[in-house]
C-alpha cells in the first residue's frame, strides 16, 4: 500500500446504505455514505455519499467539494437538479446532523480498541561513495491499519525518496508498516519519522540519532 493511499490515518464508518432493485427488469441502486476522519475532535470530518446505478457510480456528494457531481450523462443531469434545489442544502448540513452527531458517540467504542504502534528506526544501508544512505522506519503491532507514516528533515515533510512502504497483517489483528528513506545527509540536520495513527492523539515522532 502506497504512501500516497494514506494521507490521512482515516477511521471510516459507513452511516447508511439504500438498496433497491426492480424485480422486473433487475435494475439496481445502492447509495452508501461514508464518514471520513482522523481526529477523536472530528475537526476534519469529511461526508462522501456515493450513488450507484446498476454498480456504476453516477453521482457522489462529498462534503468538502460541496455538491453533487456526475459522472455519466443521467448522473450530471440530476446532480444539476439537485445542486439547484433544497436537497443540496439539506445534503450540506448531514456531516453535522449525520457524521459528527452519530459519531461522537460511536467513536470512542472504536477507539478504545486501538493499539499504539511501537515506532523503530533503523540504518538498511550506510552512505558510501555517491550511494545515498537508507533509512527504515517500522511501526508494529498496531490497530486498526490505517496509519500514516512520513519522513521529516529538519522538521520538514520529505516527499521524495520514500522509496517504499508496505503495510502487512501480523496475522493476529495486528499491523506492521515498514517506510524507507533514502538520503543524502547535510551536517547537522536532524532525520525524524513522524507516524499517525488513532491510537494516539499526538504524533510519534522518532529522531536519527544526532549526527556526529
Ligand atoms: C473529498 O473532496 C476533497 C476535495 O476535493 C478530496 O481531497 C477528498 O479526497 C475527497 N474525499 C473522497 C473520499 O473522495
Ligand atoms: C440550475 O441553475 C443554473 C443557474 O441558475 C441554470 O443555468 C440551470 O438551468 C439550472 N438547472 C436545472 C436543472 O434547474
Amino acid at each position: 500500500m502506497s504512501l500516497l493511499k494514506h494521507l490521512s490515518c482515516h477511521l471510516i464508518l459507513t452511516q447508511a446504505i439504500f438498496l433497491g432493485a426492480d424485480s422486473d427488469n433487475d435494475y439496481y441502486s445502492a447509495r452508501w455514505s461514508k464518514c471520513i476522519y482522523s481526529f477523536p475532535d472530528l475537526r476534519d470530518m469529511v461526508m462522501v455519499s456515493n450513488f450507484y446505478f446498476n454498480k456504476y457510480l453516477i453521482i457522489q456528494f462529498n462534503s468538502t467539494v460541496g455538491r453533487f457531481v456526475g459522472f455519466t450523462e443521467y448522473g450530471v443531469s440530476v446532480a444539476e437538479q439537485w445542486n439547484n434545489g433544497s436537497i443540496l442544502q439539506v445534503t450540506r448540513t448531514y456531516v453535522d446532523s449525520e457524521c459528527r452527531a452519530n459519531i461522537i458517540t460511536r467513536d470512542p467504542a472504536v477507539r478504545d480498541k486501538a493499539v499504539k504502534p511501537k515506532v523503530k528506526l533503523s540504518l538498511v544501508k550506510p552512505a558510501g561513495g555517491s550511494h545515498p544512505a537508507v533509512l527504515m522506519c517500522s511501526a508494529y503491532e498496531f490497530y486498526p491499519p490505517h496509519i500514516k507514516v512520513s519522513w521529516l528533515r529538519d522538521g520538514k515533510q520529505v516527499t521524495s525518496d520514500v522509496t517504499s512502504v508496505m503495510e502487512m497483517a501480523d496475522g493476529d489483528w495486528y499491523y506492521q508498516i515498514h517506510s524507507e528513506l533514502a538520503y543524502i545527509s547535510k551536517p547537522g540536520e536532524k532525520i525524524s519519522c513522524m507516524v499517525e495513527h488513532v491510537s494516539s492523539a499526538q504524533r510519534i515522532i522518532k529522531d536519527w540519532g544526532k549526527r556526529r
